[in-house]
């Protein structure tokens, strides 16, 4: 859009952007806007051991509509301390204490931009409901994945299984340890520790964007969808984790490097010590 805009007519342009957005929108009714997935992210990793959004209570209430039933400062108070607000005998908290079997849930400490995300995702539940309950499909952690999913990463690594924008498989420039006698292209470095050096937060961003000098003109156009980037990234949890072993040459010069180290290192502790401080036993 923004190209056919710089293309030279910019009025039309502009006045269609209202129109298209729209029908973006009803597209996906579902997509949650930026706020509302980190906070649907927060909940999953701080609420969800206790509370839904919208799937009945467990150790604490549903709390889908939460903010329609009570309101935001109390529930902003409740979230930040429920041990004070119940011991300062408030009728809504003693009640919710009794109800949930005298359980106290434990104080949350979440800052002002934490509480607004958290906020709008609660919003858009209640007023969306199915999937606008649920964090997005990226959101995920990698580590949580199922075999199945791990091995639909690969097979979309490895191209087995075309990617729905029609980008190339990533095998043609990466190669993954594990993957096959021939091995994966060499342009790109391979990926193999990349989970395990960018984490969860590192490897999110990424692989939404594929923003590297290389990659950003293939993938630009052909983005992965939300279930390939969590595909992918589970692949790539598990090639950091999995037990196989690296290639042997490879392991004899690591223990090349490590033997030298260690031996650096034991002549500097043993013989140091003794020539400097010669009245030492
Ligand atoms: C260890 C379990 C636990 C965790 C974790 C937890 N809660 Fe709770 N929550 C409860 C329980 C139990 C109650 C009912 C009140 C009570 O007994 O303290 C409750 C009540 C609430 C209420 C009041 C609901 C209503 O109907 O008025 C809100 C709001 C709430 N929790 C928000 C949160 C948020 C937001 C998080 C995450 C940042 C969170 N809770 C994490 C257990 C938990
Ligand atoms: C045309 C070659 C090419 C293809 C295809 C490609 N990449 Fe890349 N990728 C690169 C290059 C080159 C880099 C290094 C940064 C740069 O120079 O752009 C890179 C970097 C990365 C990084 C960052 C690695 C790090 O440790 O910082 C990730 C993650 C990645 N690619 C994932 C993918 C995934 C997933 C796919 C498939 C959907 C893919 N790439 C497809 C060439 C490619």
């Amino acid at each position: 859009m923004r190209t056919q805009a710089q293309g030279g007519r910019p009025r039309p342009a502009r006045r269609f952007v209202p129109v298209i957005q729209l029908l973006a929108m009803l597209a996906a009714p579902a997509a949650l806007a930026q706020g509302a997935q980190q906070g649907a992210q927060l909940f999953t990793q701080r609420c969800a051991s206790c509370h839904t959004a919208g799937e009945g209570d467990r150790v604490g209430p549903d709390l889908r509509g939460v903010l329609d039933r009570r309101d935001e400062a109390w529930v902003t108070r409740f979230i930040q301390s429920p041990g004070a607000l119940i011991d300062s005998g408030d009728p809504v908290a003693s009640e919710l204490l009794k109800k949930f079997n005298g359980i106290r849930m434990p104080d949350q400490s979440l800052n002002d931009t934490e509480r607004a995300n958290l906020f709008a995702f609660f919003r858009e539940c209640t007023a969306k409901g199915g999937s606008a309950c649920k964090p997005s499909a990226a959101a995920k952690m990698g580590t949580d994945a199922t075999p199945e999913e791990v091995a639909l990463g690969r097979r979309l690594f490895e191209g087995g299984e075309p990617l729905a924008n029609g980008g190339p498989a990533c095998i043609g420039c990466h190669d993954v340890r594990g993957i096959g006698v021939a091995g994966g292209g060499t342009l790109g470095p391979n990926l193999t520790f990349t989970f395990a050096k960018q984490g969860e937060r590192g490897i999110r961003p990424l692989l939404a964007k594929l923003d590297t000098p290389l990659m950003r003109e293939l993938y630009a156009k052909a983005p992965l969808t939300e279930e390939e980037q969590y595909a992918v990234k589970a692949y790539l949890a598990d090639a950091s984790r999995d037990g196989s072993k690296p290639r042997k040459d490879k392991d004899f010069f690591f223990l090349g490097v490590v033997g030298l180290l260690a031996a650096l290192g034991f002549i500097g502790i043993v013989w140091g010590p003794r020539g400097k401080d010669p009245h030492h036993p």
